[in-house]
């Protein structure tokens, strides 16, 4: 069957390094759909709908199916509606409850990680969250590796990955699916940090531009940087602390 006899694209929401994104319709239910569209060249080394049918969680966007022709693959997932990334609510007024999102997000990252999968692309524009029950869903499996098994090369960083969030900080050692989940803690602490805070780590750059330009991909301790994070996030904490007479839970 193609495509195109069982949906009805109706407008692009999305796109990024491995595709587009669009909105569609179920022809015969009427059910709102989200459709990825992989090019060809692109997804022969893709693990997306492998690693997203492997995960059963409510905080992981749902699969529904994929198609494939000679040129493109499709996946086929539901669509999150009322759904805003995670980058365009963070600020200093973000309003939202942050220990819930925290807690969210640390559960979305276990039940991915219990499957032995690793993210590898963990950060706000791939975290979707609905505005009216705070309810997270994270997307984007496009950079995902599963497995006990996995070999592929733990690198610092992909050219087209953000290099804060996805600071794969053990380039050149021998690589395991550990490895890659370790990565992804690492972004979990910087989105974390960028939740409580109210911006990234970014204390000794002027602009963004300055610091993805001068970030040492190569240095494993990147002292500074780790340093100024503890240092702001300890003020962030006791100022957070002194305006609420509720504890601070532990997360999980
Ligand atoms: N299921 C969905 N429901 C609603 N919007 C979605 C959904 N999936 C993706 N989007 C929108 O499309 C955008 C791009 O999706 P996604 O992050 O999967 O693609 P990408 O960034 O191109 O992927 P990759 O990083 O693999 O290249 C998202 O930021 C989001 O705004
Ligand atoms: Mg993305």
């Amino acid at each position: 069957m193609n495509i195109r006899d069982k949906y009805k694209f109706l407008k692009e929401i999305g796109h990024g390094f491995n595709g587009v994104v669009f909105q569609a319709t179920e022809i015969a239910s009427s059910n709102k759909v989200a459709i990825k569209i992989i090019e060809h060249d692109k997804y022969q080394d893709h693990n997306e709908t492998t690693c997203m049918s492997m995960i059963n969680s409510k905080y992981i966007v749902n699969l529904i199916e994929i198609f494939k022709t000679s040129k493109h693959l499709y996946i086929v997932m539901e669509y999150l509606d009322k759904y805003v990334s995670l980058h365009s609510l963070i600020d200093n007024h973000f309003k939202y409850d942050k220990i819930f999102i925290i807690k969210s997000l640390c559960r979305s990252l276990s039940d991915i990680h219990l499957n032995h999968i690793s993210h590898n692309d963990f950060k706000p524009e791939n975290i979707l969250i609905n505005l009216n029950k705070e309810y997270v869903k994270v997307i984007d499996f496009g950079f995902s590796e599963f497995g006990e098994n996995c070999k592929k090369p733990f690198i610092v960083c992909e050219s087209h990955s953000d290099p804060l969030f996805t600071r794969h900080s053990l380039q050149n050692q021998k690589s395991n699916i550990e490895k890659w989940i370790q990565g992804d803690i690492w972004s979990l602490g910087i989105i974390i940090y960028t939740i409580i805070v109210g911006h990234i780590p970014r204390k000794n750059y002027k602009s963004w531009d300055d610091y993805v330009n001068n970030f040492n991909y190569n240095n494993d301790e990147n002292k500074e940087l780790i340093d100024n994070f503890i240092a702001e996030l300890n003020i962030n904490l006791s100022n957070l602390l002194s305006k609420t007479e509720t504890r601070v839970i532990p997360i999980i």
